[in-house]
């Protein structure tokens, strides 16, 4: 039997989680799932975690080649009750130290954590950012930052953290494409607000392929923006989606009625955006599978 390289990977049900699971697997990985559910954790490819209490059985994690640490409370679903923000927050942070503390105390330790973050770290703004980009300091961006900083006991147990600023995911099976695409098959997408906030997009494939790039390079290390070269304006977004399902986008959805829809979610994700660019991933040679918008989205067949 093929002795393959074990990776565990919390948030393994998710929707990138399950794209990471199925490009590991395809690339002779065996994945372990970080699950929360004890009657999931019953099978050989399973260990049971809890963001409060860390890693039930550590020693099921000794000798991992990497973990991929995905999970948190979905932030797209739902307003943003003080609950919900809660839950958002420590989910990531309390889930991330847990984790992290678990990793510490392995004699064989992971030789490297790939966390995930997001591009709502820099804030919202206009013009482009790489890496090393001050930080913003709204609530998304807090959190963000506070989940990056979540890992810095794995980082003095010696492990090497990647902390991946994952931009807006587009995948048909869910995330902010998923949404997006009845409305506009229906013809009755357009654009958000005035359409110039800025749309850091990376295709589902490419997020799957830069993770298991920061797993087997040992260049990288710290922040990694995962996204695509080009971004686009929440205006070309509409246009090229429009465009590819063959559609009109003539009907914008005003700010003030997505503030009445969404609260301060909304504000944060629809309004609110960033031009940002992947430095390192194209520093050190990550072929992008989709570089373009256009391409990106003719891919899923729509
Ligand atoms: N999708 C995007 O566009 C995007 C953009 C930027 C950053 N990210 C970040 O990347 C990560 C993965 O994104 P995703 O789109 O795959 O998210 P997702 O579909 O919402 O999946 C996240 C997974 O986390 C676990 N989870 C759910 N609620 C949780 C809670 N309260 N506490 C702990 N774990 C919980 C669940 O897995 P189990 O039930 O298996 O534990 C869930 O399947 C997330 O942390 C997200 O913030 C995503």
């Amino acid at each position: 039997m093929v002795d393959r390289r074990r990776v565990a990977l919390s948030g393994a049900s998710g929707l990138v989680g399950c794209a990471v699971s199925k490009d590991l697997t395809a690339s002779d990985y065996h994945v372990v799932a970080l699950v929360r559910d004890s009657r999931k954790a019953e099978t050989g490819s399973s260990v049971l975690w809890s963001p409060e209490r860390g890693v039930f059985e550590p020693s099921r994690l000794e000798g991992m080649e990497a973990v991929v640490h995905l999970a948190g409370e979905n932030i797209a679903t739902g307003r943003w009750s003080e609950n919900k923000k809660a839950k958002i927050r420590k989910s990531r942070v309390d889930g991330t130290k847990a984790l992290c503390a678990s990793l510490a105390g392995l004699t064989r330790k992971p030789k490297v954590l790939v966390c995930a973050s997001a591009v709502g770290v820099y804030g919202h703004g206009k013009s482009s950012v790489d890496e090393t980009a001050p930080l913003g300091n709204d609530f998304l961006a807090m959190v963000c930052r506070d989940w990056e900083g979540a890992c810095s006991q794995a980082l003095q147990a010696g492990i090497r953290v990647v902390n991946l600023r994952i931009g807006v995911v587009i995948s048909t099976e869910g995330g902010a494409l998923g949404k997006m695409l009845l409305p506009f098959k229906f013809g009755v997408g357009g654009r958000i607000g005035d359409g110039t906030q800025w749309m850091s997009w990376i295709h589902i494939d490419d997020v799957a392929g830069a993770i298991r790039h920061c797993i087997e390079d040992e260049a990288y290390r710290g922040p990694v923006n995962a996204t695509a070269p080009l971004p686009v304006t929440n205006a070309e977004f509409t246009a090229t989606l429009g465009k590819v399902l063959r559609r009109p986008t003539v009907l914008p959805l005003p700010e003030f009625m997505v503030r009445l829809m969404f609260g301060e979610m909304g504000d944060s994700i629809l309004i609110g955006g960033q031009k940002v660019i992947p430095a390192r991933l194209e520093a050190e040679g990550y072929p992008f599978e989709h570089r373009d918008l256009e391409g990106a989205l003719r891919s899923f067949k729509l």
